[in-house]
């Protein structure tokens, strides 16, 4: 019960606008220490640092400028270009090239031509480095474009390009069907967003009996799928299922989020798995640290105790 009611508040929270944007304003460096767990940072530099620190540890990572819903095609406009800058300076530094992003971040939620558009200048870039570009699957409500405008840059031509789907969603099955046949690269995660239940599984056995299955599909029938989960239980389902097939490490990977469980990330690096860490970061970071304070309600705890340490 109370798991809902915090699930429910912290949603509410990060779709707050005006949060969001006095976090942002506020900044994340001395008046929000404790979000440093989870964001990499709020420039460039310092997602690039983490980076550096992730690669040395023999761990892959994606790249992600924190940023969703804008309200004006000139700022998704201006998010493009900042991710015209990104691709440009990852080249620069070495890093590995492999970046995550949010389609309303490019203007999703008001013109689907403009959203190609923008989604075309960067995957032009990207494909011209050799970078995979995995768009982020966002609310219920965006599915349906963000598939359609996916769907539109693979026809285009643009390969270096994968989506996201998640197991809590009804729909979810038969969209991976439809990803499948493309030939297209799917991360797989349980969702973060609060549904309702006409579009979604309410409750954590009916989400994680989905994913096993989705897991089962993309493994046996998926391009490169990567099992995006801290649940042991979804890790281990996922190595039984790979060996009874004999499907090799190197045909599928993990992934994380920055930040959470740092043990499981090494442990299965050690295995051998290939294991990606998502790396976020920016000044737009409200809204995603929202979602994992509403993950974890033993989190909110532990930002208490940040709180209490800054004053
Ligand atoms: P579950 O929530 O059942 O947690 C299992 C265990 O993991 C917990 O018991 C705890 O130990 C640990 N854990 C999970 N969340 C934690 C947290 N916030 N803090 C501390 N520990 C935590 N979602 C989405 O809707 N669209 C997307 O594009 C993405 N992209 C994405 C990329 C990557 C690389 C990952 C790992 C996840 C996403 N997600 C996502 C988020 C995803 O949908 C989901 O909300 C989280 O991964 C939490 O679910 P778990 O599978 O970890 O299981």
């Amino acid at each position: 019960m109370l798991d809902t009611i915090s699930k429910s508040f912290f949603h509410a929270l990060a779709a707050s606008g005006s949060l969001k944007s006095l976090a942002s304003k506020y900044g994340m460096r001395h008046h929000a220490s404790f979000a440093r767990r989870f964001i990499a940072g709020e420039t460039l530099d310092e997602a690039i640092a983490a980076c550096r620190e992730i690669q040395s540890r023999g761990l892959l990572l994606t790249l992600d400028q924190l940023g969703e819903s804008v309200t004006s095609l000139s700022e998704a406009s201006a998010a493009t270009r900042g991710y015209l800058g990104i691709v440009e300076r990852v080249v620069a530094s070495g890093i590995e090239r492999n970046l995550s992003l949010k389609l309303t971040q490019l203007g999703l939620a008001l013109d689907k031509a403009s959203t190609v558009d923008n989604l075309r200048r960067i995957l032009d870039v990207a494909q011209r480095s050799d970078f995979f570009v995995r768009i982020d699957m966002e609310d219920s409500p965006h599915v349906d474009a963000t598939l359609d405008v996916f769907e539109t840059a693979w026809n285009l031509g643009y390969k270096n390009v994968g989506v996201v789907l998640q197991s809590m969603l009804h729909r979810s099955e038969k969209d991976l069907a439809r990803v499948n046949a493309l030939g297209a690269r799917v991360r797989l995660v349980k969702g973060a967003y609060k549904e309702p239940k006409s579009v979604a599984f309410q409750n954590k056995h009916e989400v994680d009996e989905a994913f096993v299955r989705m897991m089962r599909t993309l493994l046996a029938e998926g391009t490169y799928p990567a099992i995006a989960t801290h649940d042991v239980k979804m890790l281990d389902a996922t190595k039984a299922f790979a060996a009874q097939r004999g499907i090799g490490k190197d045909k599928y990977e993990f992934q994380m989020l920055y930040g959470i469980r740092r043990d499981l990330q090494a442990g299965l690096m050690a295995e051998g798995y290939r294991m990606r860490v998502y790396v976020p970061f920016g000044r737009e970071w409200f809204p995603y640290f929202m979602r994992r304070l509403g993950e974890r309600p033993a989190n909110v705890g532990f930002v208490l105790k940040g709180l209490i340490a800054d004053r």
